[in-house]
């Protein structure tokens, strides 16, 4: 068994007896020879932070719940996050999942504070990030201040592509994220990219449905293998990763129902322009003076790499990371035909988001035959997965 989980044990153990006693526990758990630090608030401690959970505070919903902004009694800005009651599992798997969450640092994911898990109640608490996620600030409609010029946007895809290959590749068990979207890359004061939600999954009860009320807005970012037939696997993350990338360099959301109907999806039309040896044409006009614009089509290529139909020949997320930073040559790749959202077209999305924060919607095309399942089995699924 690994160190991390059986140390966790010994947390919910300890963590038990906290909750019976009533008392608050803080930086709990020194195992033998392993330490783990997950804070423990209690609720009213949370609810002061966020001012009772006011609605001025509320900073986002999404499929897990509102996020809250809060302050901290030391004066630290955290983002509160209460799963809704779909969420809810019982305290002690609860905690266990998040012990194993807690332990996973890494400059490119959002750090995890504490927890609460008193009563019904389940909250996570995450550090601020002040600059809000990608689909707020680079894809959203409403005025943002921060300026997107090429350096940004390098050091964005390359910090997410950093982030997610540490899930995959360093992390035993491996962490499929299976929601890598624009909402989900939160940023710091120096645009730091910072995935969040990665294990998220595994907070929640076995019979939640959490993929199937959410793929309404994801639907983007879905490979159709995941999003037909619920096959979850790093190949998905990495399709996903693909559509994002391809959002970075162009500054366009994945789908966009105003354009002219051959325009509406990213990716078919990158696929069109490449195939047509007009990459260049769908680079963002307002990246600004420091646009290199062959990097920028390279970033184009390795999205169209990532998002290839033939699963086997996505590159893995090492691989990713040596292409974006020039370390690995990509001339002599080919690349094949995407999997492209129209393929798929009769999706059903069973059930609309609830209340997310996601506001897409999708074209005439209506999807709808195929509901979504769990995960089937693969060589590449692990035991750990995330939404
Ligand atoms: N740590 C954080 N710092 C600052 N803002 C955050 C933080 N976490 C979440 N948010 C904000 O809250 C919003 C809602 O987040 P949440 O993860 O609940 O939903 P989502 O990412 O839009 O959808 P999904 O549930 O599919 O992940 C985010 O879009 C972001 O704007
Ligand atoms: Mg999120």
């Amino acid at each position: 068994m690994r160190e991390t989980q059986r140390n966790s044990f010994k947390f919910v153990a300890k963590m038990s007896c906290c909750f019976l006693f009533g008392k608050r526990a803080q930086h709990v758990v020194e195992g033998d020879d392993d330490v783990h630090s997950v804070k423990v608030f209690s609720y009213n401690e949370l609810r002061k932070a966020t001012q009772d959970f006011s609605g001025a505070n509320k900073i986002g919903e999404g499929g897990f719940g509102s996020v809250f902004r809060g302050m901290l009694k030391d004066g630290t800005l955290v983002a509160v996050k209460v799963l809704s009651a779909t969420s809810r599992q019982g305290v002690r798997e609860f905690l266990t999942e998040l012990t194993a969450i807690s332990d996973i640092k890494h400059e490119n994911l959002v750090t995890l504070v504490g927890c609460c898990a008193e009563g019904s109640h389940r909250i996570l608490v995450y550090n601020y990030l002040e600059k809000n996620s990608l689909s707020q600030t680079l894809l959203g409609s409403s005025y943002s201040n921060i300026q997107f010029n090429w350096r940004a946007r390098v050091k964005i895809a390359v910090g997410v592509a950093r982030g997610l290959a540490f899930l995959h590749e360093e992390i035993r068990p491996p962490i499929i994220h299976r929601d890598i979207k624009a909402s989900n890359i939160l940023l710091d004061k120096d645009l730091t990219p910072k995935i969040s939600d990665f294990g998220l999954a595994r907070l929640l009860p076995p019979n939640a449905t959490h993929v199937s009320t959410r793929v309404a807005g994801t639907l983007g970012y879905l490979a159709p293998e995941y999003a037909i037939r619920g096959q979850v696997t790093k190949k998905s993350d990495i399709y996903s990763f693909g559509v994002l990338l391809l959002e970075i360099v162009s500054g366009r959301c994945n789908t966009n129902t105003r354009l002219p109907h051959e325009d509406q999806f990213l990716l078919e039309k990158t696929w069109a322009l490449y195939e047509q040896g007009h990459l260049d044409e769908i680079v963002d006009v307002d990246i600004g003076d420091d646009l290199d614009v062959e990097e920028a089509c390279l970033f184009l290529k390795v999205g169209l790499l990532c998002t290839q139909d033939a699963m086997a020949r996505r590159p893995h997320m090492t691989t990713v990371v040596r292409m974006l930073t020039g370390s690995k040559n990509i001339s002599m790749e080919k690349i094949t035909r995407p999997a492209l959202i129209t393929d798929f077209a009769e999706l059903k999305v069973s059930s609309k988001p609830q209340g997310a924060s996601e506001t897409r919607s999708y074209p005439s095309r209506s999807f709808t035959t195929t509901e979504v399942t769990e995960p089937f089995s693969s060589s590449e699924t692990t035991t750990q997965t995330s939404m």
